[in-house]
């Protein structure tokens, strides 16, 4: 007879042997790998690779960030509610369905952790953002890609691949790196066709930069819907990408559950008192904006003048195609600019090997880069 306190069944002496084995889908992850920030040999690049705001942060959020340094020894406020106010008076939002996080990363991954896991799926658009399909393989859900049409989210794709086990559908609208964007009545209409068991994600991380009608960054699909959530960033417009600084917008019942997963002290304070800043300087941010408006054209005509195809874009950044001749690809357009101290983003991991995305710099930086495609190209007309 066994006794009661007998250990159980001991695990084979192959597994034992083996060291530490992580969940089945984690050893599938590629890392994601951020744009370049030095090229060799130039001691300060252009740096036009992950879609930083041109005129960098609020003066006014550096110097909240910079009073926070004679009290980093004391924890931040767990329920960072102060940002959650002024993000409210803001955007008129209630702020107890606000929820912060250290960057929408984190509060991508939280609502995988929480919705998503082993035996679920997770839809997202075929080049959409890659953190979407490694967040889904790191909580052991399966990412389902949906193919897209000329480079856009297809809502008719997306129903058509709904089945029993899909948990979350996530879209950034308007979507890196593509920089195309679905009109609210898309969106609707995409929500229409999910079951309320699926969260709909809609990450409008560029959504400042978007100057259309049709455009609607999802808080009306959240005020009316309970399985909706809208992601927004510092790290774009707001150009506080280093302190990691993210929000989501939920109905009541999920911003409850993300609550109680995150961290407790998940947003730093410097980042929480920046954030306030940031949101309460509306000029910075129309200057920002103005910005956008004025370069995001100017740079898409001058290559598109090149003879480069481009998608029209609604972000800070364009996803210009080069042609397949190996003299003038996207790897020896990335290689040319990169000798020139520029640096871009290549598409390789988004399945857009053809691609570079370029972020909307300053005038000086986007005229820099212009003229530097233009010799590109005219070395290989040249030489053609
Ligand atoms: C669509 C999209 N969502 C989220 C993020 C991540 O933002 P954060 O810096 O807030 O984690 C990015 C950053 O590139 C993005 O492009």
């Amino acid at each position: 007879m066994t006794s009661p306190t007998a250990p159980g069944p001991v695990p084979g002496p192959d597994i034992r042997a083996a060291g530490p084995v992580p969940r089945p889908g984690i050893l599938d992850i590629a890392p994601y790998i951020g744009g370049d920030a030095t090229a060799p040999g130039i001691e300060r690049p252009i740096r036009l690779a992950s879609n930083e705001s041109a005129l960098g942060p609020s003066p006014k959020a550096i110097a909240a960030y910079r009073a926070l340094s004679g009290e980093i020894d004391r924890y931040p406020d767990g329920s960072s509610a102060k940002l959650r106010e002024a993000l409210g008076r803001h955007h008129g939002l209630d702020p107890e369905r606000i929820v912060c996080g250290s960057g929408s990363d984190e509060l991508i991954g939280l609502l995988l952790r929480a919705y998503a896991g082993p035996g679920s799926e997770v839809l997202y658009s075929r080049h959409g953002f890659l953190m979407y399909p490694i967040g889904a393989l790191a909580v052991g859900a399966t990412p389902v890609a949906v193919p897209e049409r000329d480079l856009t989210a297809d809502v008719d794709g997306f129903l058509a691949r709904l089945t029993e086990r899909t948990r979350i559908v996530f879209i950034a609208n308007p979507n890196n790196p593509t920089g195309t964007y679905l009109s609210a009545r898309d969106m609707a209409r995409l929500h229409a066709g999910l079951p309320r068991n699926v969260v709909l994600a809609i990450d409008a991380a560029y959504a400042e930069f978007v100057n259309r009608n049709d455009y609607e960054p999802g808080v009306a699909l959240v005020n009316r819907a309970e399985n909706v959530v809208m992601l927004r960033t510092f790290s774009k417009i707001y150009a506080l990408a280093g302190l990691r600084l993210g929000w989501a917008y939920c109905p009541p019942a999920i911003a409850d559950v993300l609550n109680r997963i995150r961290g407790p002290f998940n947003v730093t304070a410097p980042a929480l008192a920046a954030g306030v800043a940031a949101v309460e300087d509306v000029a910075a941010l129309a200057r920002a904006r103005a910005h956008n408006q004025h370069w995001l054209p100017w740079l898409s005509e001058r290559l598109a003048a090149l003879g480069l195809n481009l998608t029209p874009s609604v972000g800070n950044f364009v996803l210009p195609c080069f042609p397949e001749d190996p003299r003038r690809n996207a790897d020896a357009a990335y290689a040319f600019l990169q000798s020139r101290g520029i640096l871009t983003r290549k598409m390789g991991a988004y399945s857009l090997p053809q691609h570079l995305r370029i972020t909307i710099g300053t005038g000086e930086e986007m005229e820099t880069v212009a003229a530097a495609l233009a010799e590109f190209m005219a070395e290989f007309k040249a030489g053609a």
